[in-house]
């Protein structure tokens, strides 16, 4: 399949790891320019650098995407380094693992400003050029806790449905300009992420009950394995793809069949 992606400018907040830094591999292997905006500038630095040993044009901006003044200026640094910026891949995230009760208005606070308002950030920056020049492809990255609900995730998985609701209301502001938005929304992912969080599990847990706690969360997936960020970064593709201009204000769950609704 050509996805049309050759030359294509590519930004990716989040980019410098995980499934971010995964869809910018597969998007430089299909001859697009990527930028990676990261909040830790050296890893973006280096994940930029891995990619331009494969033969890709791409560059690093350490960005924080809570602040939207440095969403202006990554905005800036994108389009004067590779050109008009055609799509965007907001994958930056922070998770943190407690109870409601456990946690504090600070955590909320800062959990909702990097899912919700950052997605708002760099929607808000990154929209108007593409309306402009009427072609825009946007995929936010949401989780299933989002539909589902998830114990220990609460705050996590209301700024990701607040991510799912603003995704489809802006869908339909700006489909007339030929740019779409949609959400993927992935099951339990193989990424440092994710690593970190079970290391933590495991260490407050044990091994005995990790090891049930393992057990019971492959039993969820009908696939019977958790995802590894190719199996996300194949479908950030396809909604970038030029062949995806009907597909908008969509939620596309790649999960295993974690849910199937
Ligand atoms: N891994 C999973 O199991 C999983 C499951 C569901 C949803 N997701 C979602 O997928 C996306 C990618 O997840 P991942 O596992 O690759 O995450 P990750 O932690 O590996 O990568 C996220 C990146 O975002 C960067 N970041 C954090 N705060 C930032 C900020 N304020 N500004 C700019 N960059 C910032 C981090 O430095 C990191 O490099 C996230 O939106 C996450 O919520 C992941």
């Amino acid at each position: 399949m050509d996805y049309g992606l050759r030359e294509r400018v590519v930004l990716i907040t989040g980019g410098a790891r995980g499934i971010g830094f995964e869809a910018a591999r597969l998007f430089a292997a299909e001859g697009a320019k990527l930028a990676l905006a990261d909040i830790n500038v050296a890893a973006a630095d280096a994940a930029a650098g891995r990619l331009i040993d494969l033969g890709a044009k791409a560059i690093g901006i350490g960005a924080d995407i809570t602040s939207s003044a440095q969403c202006a200026e990554m905005l800036a640094r994108v389009e004067d380094g590779l050109g008009p910026l055609s799509v965007v891949v907001n994958s930056a995230a922070v998770l943190d693992d407690k109870t409601f009760l456990e946690s504090s208005p600070a955590d909320w606070k800062r959990t909702v400003d990097v899912c919700l308002y950052g997605a708002m950030n760099v929607l808000h920056t990154a929209l108007p050029g593409m309306v402009e020049r009427k072609f825009g492809r946007v995929v936010c990255m949401a989780s299933d806790s989002a539909k589902l609900g998830q114990a220990r995730l609460s705050y996590y998985a209301a700024a990701k449905a607040g991510v799912i609701a603003l995704v489809k209301s802006v869908a339909q502001e700006v489909g007339g300009a030929g740019v779409t938005l949609n959400v993927v929304s992935p099951g339990a992912t193989n990424t440092e992420l994710r690593q970190e969080r079970e290391a933590g599990l495991r260490a407050s847990m044990g091994e005995e009950k990790y090891a049930r706690r393992v057990r019971s969360v492959l039993k969820m997936y009908p696939t019977g394995r958790i995802g590894e960020p190719k199996d996300i970064a194949n479908a950030i593709l396809f909604l970038s793809s030029a062949s995806a201009g009907w597909v908008t204000g969509q939620v596309l769950s790649v999960n295993g069949g974690f849910t199937m609704t």
